[in-house]
């Protein structure tokens, strides 16, 4: 199938900057992403991945970069929670050179949003000629990499323009929760009730999203202390920990404010030295079995000064009490909730560089994709 992409699409639509018309995007592209792989409640990827190949892998290698290669450690995750499959996240232009143990029984999945990355390209083509299965998920129908992976799976964002993703990397976490339900199924890992209940959860996403998009008044306001800072962090246990670092990245990206990103259990082993008063740490607290211990982080952190920002599920009163700001999420099950909680750190990243008076679709020293190695 042809996707097309019409002019109207690629206007910013009323919206200042592409950046924020991209952000409005998701709760449609993810739903989008969601219809082109799921029909009656059944996920369908046998047109990228046929039973026996299924059968045959017993490892898969993601591999990408940047935004991507994040997506890929939500991947990751999913893959083990939902699937319990083994697998290995690596930033490509490593991977090509690291002598990777890929051979005929790994299934190697490359994310791109632009399917044009060099170094992702190499490392594909390094993966494929040791005889792995490769997949790619793009955004970009004919892209070089799509027409050199044996098969593709196309995120449905529509063309993204800004430098900063966002609609890309929600659809191609998407495919990968979609993935991991689908291989889970295969494998006889879930049972058909539990698999129509992820589904429609995965379905009741665009939903949540938007209650965030209507009440962007306090990520504003945390927006206007953001942009004097000079240094922060952001901090998350488990699942939480790829989308602090996809927030961390998407802070220095559009507003030069220079930000780290740690599993929150790490900071004490050294960083936290960086904190002063005033410091901003992000905090990303969904994974709801840590969430006490993500908490006693919150208060070391708040004992030498630093301004906690919490991003957690509306109802978590525990993290309400111990935090400077708070921005509430809906609530879902943990593995889908990094859909819920990049939102506001996307926003976040926005008003921060509005706010700096930063070109913030064309950042200074980016490109949206780099075709050089
Ligand atoms: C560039 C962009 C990043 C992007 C990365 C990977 O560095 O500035 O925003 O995440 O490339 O791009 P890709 O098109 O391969 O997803």
């Amino acid at each position: 199938k042809v996707i097309e992409w019409d002019y109207e699409q690629a206007t910013k639509a009323g919206f200042p900057h592409f950046m924020i018309k991209e952000i409005f995007e998701q709760p449609k592209s993810i739903e989008e992403t969601l219809n082109r792989r799921v029909h009656n409640g059944i996920i369908d990827f046998s047109d990228v991945l046929s039973d026996d190949e299924i059968n045959k892998f017993d490892m898969i290698h993601i591999v990408a970069c940047g935004t991507a290669y994040h997506a890929g450690l939500q991947g990751q995750y999913a893959l083990r929670e939902i699937s319990r499959i083994n697998s290995l996240v690596e930033i490509a232009s490593e991977y090509r050179y690291m002598n990777p143990f890929v051979n005929e029984n790994t299934l190697a999945i490359f994310v791109s949003q632009s399917g044009e990355t060099l170094d992702t390209l190499a490392a594909l083509k390094e993966a494929k000629s040791r005889g792995a299965k490769t997949l790619a998920i793009t955004n970009v129908v004919g892209s070089t990499i799509s027409r050199e992976a044996h098969n593709t799976i196309y995120t449905m964002a529509g063309p993204e323009i800004a430098v900063a993703s966002t609609k890309a990397y929600t659809t191609q976490v998407t495919i990968f929760q979609l993935l991991a339900i689908y291989l889970a199924e295969k494998k006889g890992k879930l049972t058909k009730e539990k698999v129509e209940k992820l589904v429609s959860s995965l379905y009741s996403i665009p939903e949540k999203i938007k209650t965030t998009l209507d009440n962007t008044e306090i990520i504003k306001n945390v927006a206007n202390f953001m942009k004097d800072k000079h240094n922060g962090f952001y901090i998350g246990r488990g699942v939480d920990f790829a989308t602090a670092l996809e927030g961390s990245l998407k802070m220095k990206e559009i507003t030069y404010i220079h930000t780290e990103a740690f599993p929150a259990g790490e900071l004490k082993h050294g960083s936290i030295a960086l904190i002063e008063p005033g410091t901003p740490v992000v905090v990303i607290g969904m994974q709801s079995n840590l969430l006490e211990k993500t908490i006693s982080n919150i208060k070391e952190l708040k004992a030498r000064g630093a301004h906690i920002i919490t991003v957690a599920r509306k109802s978590c009163e525990e993290a309400i009490d111990v935090s400077d700001e708070f921005i509430g999420v809906e609530d879902i099950e943990d593995v889908f909730s990094v859909l819920l909680a990049i939102i506001p750190l996307q926003l976040l990243s926005y008003f921060t560089s509005v706010d700096k008076g930063i070109d913030v679709d064309k950042p200074r020293n980016l490109a949206k994709s780099v075709t050089v190695e």
